[in-house]
Parts: structure tokens; C-alpha cells; sequence
């Protein structure tokens, strides 16, 4: 089988070593992919955005199965135009997509689907969405309506903060994502993550994982797209996933078929988890990243097998072989990240980390000059282990850390700390 996968961070790193553990891969092809990523397969030079290109280029170089790693390809209708093409794809049509790509969308499914989530309000006029804020009062949470690559979600302890944020959303800080914005109850409680396939009509879950967004130990500091990811996550439980499942996911994916609108492909649930009860967070229509690397480390070769069988509506027939192991990935992010950071400094020491089935060092934002690898992003390495514990695996992924010479890169020593 010939598979192009789209993307080019940690998250695409780690789908690529999976589907090479799977004999079935005979080659693979990623775009446009990173330095660690062409250590292990073809990287190609396309517009991932550009849905005839894409098709193009999987005529041209005969792709039987294209996995789409990030959001903005999948929003862009790529998958819908690769479908339409005859090919097959893992990641949800542009339809679907929009339960990432529209706050206002999810809420209204979640109406529909009776699904348990924070209360809102859906604005288009900035004094309607004041009005709101000061009959609600704090704390509250004001989200831009449309992708705004993480950063459009503001959770006000006060008042005045929230009434800044829509000015600030109005004023077109975030571009056309903000000229809807969404206000939403301030949930309480413990978050994570958890992953299902959906064909359509099954869902399979995958796993549970949690992420530290903030730069700083202790969860401190700047939101970023997340310094490390543990899986599995202690607090989704068994019983509080088949909560999650019965109450949250089926209902809603149940939604979109009713919409005709059939959702394929990873579905990320972010939980709010209090009293034992689940609320949806939000909806991501991808992997997370850097949660992929940690999944990815404990299904191995049948990830491929899993996306397959997904993306071709066989899901009712599939398992998932659990390991009863854990897996943490840490990042290392180029000192100033998420702020201004340096581009270029070289990493010494990749070249004595382990490489096994337990043990990858992941590249996110790397590329090579003159035969050195250099930090080309602001998180550049996803350094990720697994073990029987989480602390063996904690353990495992610092000693990788430790090995790394690269004095203008920096992590959190303490990713994990809440289930360890
Ligand atoms: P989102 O992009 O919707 O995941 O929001 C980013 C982060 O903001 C989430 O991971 C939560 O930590 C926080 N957040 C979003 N919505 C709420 C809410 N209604 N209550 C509390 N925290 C929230
Ligand atoms: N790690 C958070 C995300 O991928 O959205």
C-alpha cells in the first residue's frame, strides 16, 4: 500500500514511524514532513491546502490511502476533494470539519444531541455580546467562532477582561475568526482528552491522554500547543469515558448523520471532568499534538490498520490490542517560545538517543543544513517514551532529554506531575 500522510510536525513524525512498523506500507510519502521525518521517509514539496494539487499528486504517484494529520487541510474540503477523486482518505469531509472549525457549529450539534457542555451564547454584534458578558458576569469565557490556531479562546476571571476581549474579537484581532464570537459558562474541574475513531456510524475509542498547554512549571505561564502529553489519563476512568461516550460522542455523531453529514476520522474530545460527570470542552477533528506521539507509542503498527479500517467503514469488525502500558512525551521548545524565539541553532546528540519500540525521539519544527539538524519552529522535539508506569516512562523520556546538546532549547521537567 502506497500513503501519503499531510503534515509536518511532531504529530505527523509519529504517524509516520507507526505506519512504517505495519508491513502492509510498502511506501510512504509525507508533505511536506520535517529532518526527522525524512530520516524515516520521502518528504514532497505540496501545497497541502490545495485540493487539486493534492489529488495530482496522488494520481502521480500512484497513493492508495492519504491520512491527514492537521485541521486546516480537512477545513480547506481537501479529503472531500480526494474522495471525489476515488481516493481513500482518513480525516472528516470540510462538512465535518467545522466541528473544529466553528464553536457556534459545535454547540449547535451538542443542542441537538442533548450533549452535556458548557451553557453559551452565539454573537455577531459586539454590543449584544457586552450585554451578555454583564448579565452573566464572571468568570466567562469568550471564544472567536473559527480556527485561530489556538489562540482564540480567552477564559476571563473578570469582567472587564472579557468586555476587552470582544473588542479586541470585533477589532479583528483574529481575522475572520472573530466576527462571530461564542460566550461560554466558565466550567470547573479537570481536563483531558479523549481520542475515537468514527466511520460514520462506530465508534472506537483509542485512548486517553492528557496535555500541558501552559509554558511553565506547575502549569504556569503562556498557553502554548502543549509541552508534553501522558496517556493514558487516570482521571477519564473507565466509567467516566463510557459516560463520556454514551452521553457526549454517540449522541453527537449520531447529529451529524441525522444532518447528513457523517463524520470520518479521529475525533478529539476535550473533557471538563467534575463529580464524576464529563462536559464537552470542545471538539478537534485531528490528533492531537503532541497527544498523537504518546498514542501513537502504544498502538505501534496497528494504528494503520485502525485508520484503514476507518476511513473504509469497518470499524464494527475492529479492536484495539492494549498494551496495559503508559506512554509520556516531552517537548523541547527553542528558549522564548511561545513568545518571540531564534530560528536556526543546531541540536547536538539526536544520533545517541534510542530508537525502539518503546523510545523515539519525534521531530516537530527541525530541518537540517550542512548535514546538522537545526530548530526551524518554536516547539522543535518531542522527546517520548513508554514504560510499565508512567513513571518508568517519565524516567525513560528525560534520560532521551538529558542526551540532547542544545543549549538554546528548554522544557518542563515536570510533565506528568498530576498523575504521578
Ligand atoms: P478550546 O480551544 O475550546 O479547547 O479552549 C482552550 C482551552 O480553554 C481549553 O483547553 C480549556 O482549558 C479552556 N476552556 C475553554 N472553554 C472553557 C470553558 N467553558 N470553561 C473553562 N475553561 C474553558
Ligand atoms: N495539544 C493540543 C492540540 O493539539 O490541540
Amino acid at each position: 500500500m502506497n500513503i501519503l500522510i499531510l503534515g509536518g510536525g511532531g504529530r505527523e513524525h509519529a504517524l509516520a514511524w507507526a505506519v512504517l512498523q505495519n508491513p502492509k506500507c510498502d511506501k510512504l510519502i509525507v508533505a511536506p514532513g520535517n529532518a526527522g521525518i525524512a530520516a524515516i521517509a520521502d518528504c514532497a514539496d505540496l501545497d497541502i491546502l490545495n485540493g487539486a494539487a493534492v489529488v495530482n499528486f496522488c494520481e502521480e504517484n500512484a497513493i492508495d490511502f492519504v491520512i491527514v494529520g492537521p485541521e486546516a487541510p480537512l477545513a480547506a474540503g481537501v479529503a472531500d476533494r480526494l474522495r471525489d477523486a476515488g481516493f481513500l482518505v482518513f480525516g472528516p469531509s470540510e462538512e465535518a470539519a467545522k466541528l473544529e472549525a466553528s464553536k457556534s457549529f459545535t454547540k449547535e450539534i451538542c443542542d441537538a444531541a442533548k450533549a452535556p457542555t458548557a451553557g453559551y451564547g452565539h454573537f455577531t454584534d459586539a454590543e449584544a455580546a457586552k450585554a451578555y458578558i454583564r448579565e452573566q458576569g464572571a468568570p466567562i469565557v469568550v471564544k472567536a467562532d473559527g480556527l485561530a490556531a489556538g489562540k482564540g479562546v480567552i477564559v476571563a476571571m473578570d469582567e472587564d477582561t472579557a468586555l476587552a476581549a470582544i473588542d479586541d474579537m470585533f477589532g479583528g484581532e483574529f481575522g475572520s475568526a472573530g466576527a462571530e464570537v461564542v460566550i461560554e459558562e466558565f466550567m470547573e474541574g479537570e481536563e483531558a482528552s479523549y481520542f475515537i475513531l468514527v466511520d460514520g456510524e462506530t465508534c472506537l475509542p483509542i485512548g486517553t491522554a492528557q496535555d500541558h498547554k501552559r509554558v511553565g512549571e506547575g502549569d504556569t505561564g503562556l498557553n502554548t500547543g502543549g509541552m508534553g502529553a501522558y496517556s493514558p489519563a487516570p482521571v477519564l476512568s473507565d466509567e467516566i469515558a463510557e459516560k463520556a461516550m454514551e452521553e457526549i460522542i454517540k449522541p453527537t455523531m449520531k447529529a451529524m448523520v441525522d444532518r447528513g453529514t457523517p463524520y470520518q476520522g479521529v475525533l478529539y474530545a476535550g473533557l471538563m471532568i467534575k463529580d464524576g460527570q464529563p462536559r464537552l470542552v470542545e471538539y478537534n477533528v485531528r490528533f492531537g499534538d503532541p497527544e498523537c506521539q504518546v498514542l501513537m507509542l502504544r498502538l505501534g503498527a496497528q494504528a494503520l490498520d485502525l485508520m484503514q479500517a476507518c476511513a473504509e467503514g469497518r470499524l464494527a469488525d475492529a479492536q484495539v490490542n492494549w498494551a496495559d502500558d503508559h506512554a509520556m512525551t516531552v517537548v523541547m521548545a527553542a528558549k522564548g517560545y511561545p513568545g518571540d524565539y531564534v530560528k536556526g541553532s543546531v541540536i547536538k546528540g539526536l544520533d545517541t538517543l534510542p530508537e525502539t519500540s518503546s523510545e523515539m525521539c519525534f521531530h516537530a519544527g527541525t530541518g537540517e543544513k550542512d548535514g546538522q539538524i537545526i530548530a526551524t519552529g518554536g516547539r522543535v522535539l518531542n522527546v517520548t517514551a513508554r514504560g510499565a508506569t508512567l513513571k518508568e516512562a517519565a524516567d525513560r523520556a528525560y534520560a532521551m532529554v538529558d542526551r540532547i546538546d542544545w543549549p538554546e532549547g528548554f522544557c518542563r521537567r515536570d510533565i506528568g506531575w498530576r498523575a504521578l
